[in-house]
């Protein structure tokens, strides 16, 4: 018997290109974390957590995310958050991951930039002792001024050498990318690629602002660019990858359920769509927890499952020999 659809999808190796590191602290992990460090959480269980994650748009999750990641002290905190979710994606037959880390919601409670940057990396070593490669994206909070941003950059500048490109998040409305056009421009001068979330709750136009304006070489989420048919033509032109992450979306009331989700819009204009779980943690699960949520709307069969795949490792930032290894480890679940 031929693997189903969805024993296929969950099956196959892929990348994983829109992951919030901060985004993966589970309530068992943040309790343990908050024991390890004499921290008191603001919830008196892990139940109470939970019970919080009910969100109704992206402020009311943000709120929870950053006062969650007050647990997260030390180096070893930052290694073992890293580990658990690269063990996470390793069991979702996710075979590299690039992974945004949010320093300014740490270094603004005093924890030194060096901590989790050490932190992160030892991680990402665990991560490749299972086979899972991986890489570092240093997200700007989109909320916070330039300055702050340029403070931010200065304080990465010795750490570059483990920091493989640059994003922007946190809250999306009222803060176009065009805000940080001047910090982009270092960060491309130190050949970084960048990456932005844009189209989440944002219009269209901060799409075409993230690409004029920060040269972004992905668009995170872009989920609204079919709002605007000549946005959704030029992404498809010039081939830029979205990295759409279907569980967030609903639970953020982007949509209202996943049928309604822009996905099949996305893909029928020819869109390179990527599939990612954004903060598992918090939107009800992670990589292969999305593909059964999106088989479950769409009923997508194996050919277009191979085709996001195929589109992770293209939109990815590896190289090309582990791209070509990834590609014929997908021909063998193809024939199976
Ligand atoms: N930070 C963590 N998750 C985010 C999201 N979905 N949008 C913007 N900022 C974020
Ligand atoms: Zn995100």
């Amino acid at each position: 018997m031929p693997l189903s659809a969805l024993e296929f999808a969950c099956r196959m190796p892929k990348a994983e290109l829109h992951l919030h590191i901060e985004g993966t602290l589970e309530p068992d992990l943040a309790f343990r974390l908050a024991r390890r460090n004499g921290i008191t959480l603001p919830y008196a269980d892990e139940k109470a957590l939970h019970a919080a994650k009910n969100f109704t748009d992206l402020q009311s999750f943000l709120d929870l995310y950053y006062a969650c990641a007050d647990v997260l002290r030390s180096e070893e905190d930052f290694a073992d958050l890293m580990s658990a979710y690269l063990e996470r994606a390793h069991a979702d037959h996710v075979v590299h991951a690039e992974i945004f880390f949010d320093p300014q919601t740490h270094t603004a409670r005093g924890i030194p930039f060096g901590t989790v940057v050490r932190g992160l990396t030892e991680g990402m070593r665990r991560g490749r002792d299972l086979g899972v490669s991986s890489r570092l994206i240093l997200c700007f909070l989109r909320h916070l001024g330039e300055a702050d941003a340029w403070a931010t950059l200065a304080e990465a500048e010795p750490y570059l050498d483990q920091i493989d490109g640059f994003g922007l998040d946190s809250s999306e409305r009222g803060h176009p990318p065009a805000k940080f056009a001047r910090v982009f421009a270092r960060v491309r001068a130190f050949g970084k690629p960048v990456v932005a979330h844009a189209g989440e709750e944002g219009p269209p136009a901060y799409i075409v602002e993230a690409l004029d304006v920060l040269n972004a070489r992905r668009i995170d989420h872009g989920v609204r660019a079919v709002e605007d048919p000549a946005v959704l033509a030029r992404l498809v032109r010039e081939r830029v990858p979205l990295t759409v992450c279907p569980l967030s979306n609903v639970r953020l009331c982007v949509f209202p359920n996943m049928t309604a989700h822009s996905l099949p819009r996305l893909l029928d204009a020819g869109a390179l769509v990527t599939i990612n779980s954004d903060d598992p943690a918090y939107f009800g699960g992670y990589m292969n927890d999305n593909i059964r949520a999106v088989q479950d709307a769409f009923k997508w069969d194996r050919a277009t499952w191979a085709q996001i795949a195929r589109n992770s490792f293209a939109a990815s930032w590896a190289g090309a020999g582990d791209r070509a290894r990834w590609e014929r480890d997908l021909e063998a679940v193809v024939a199976m």
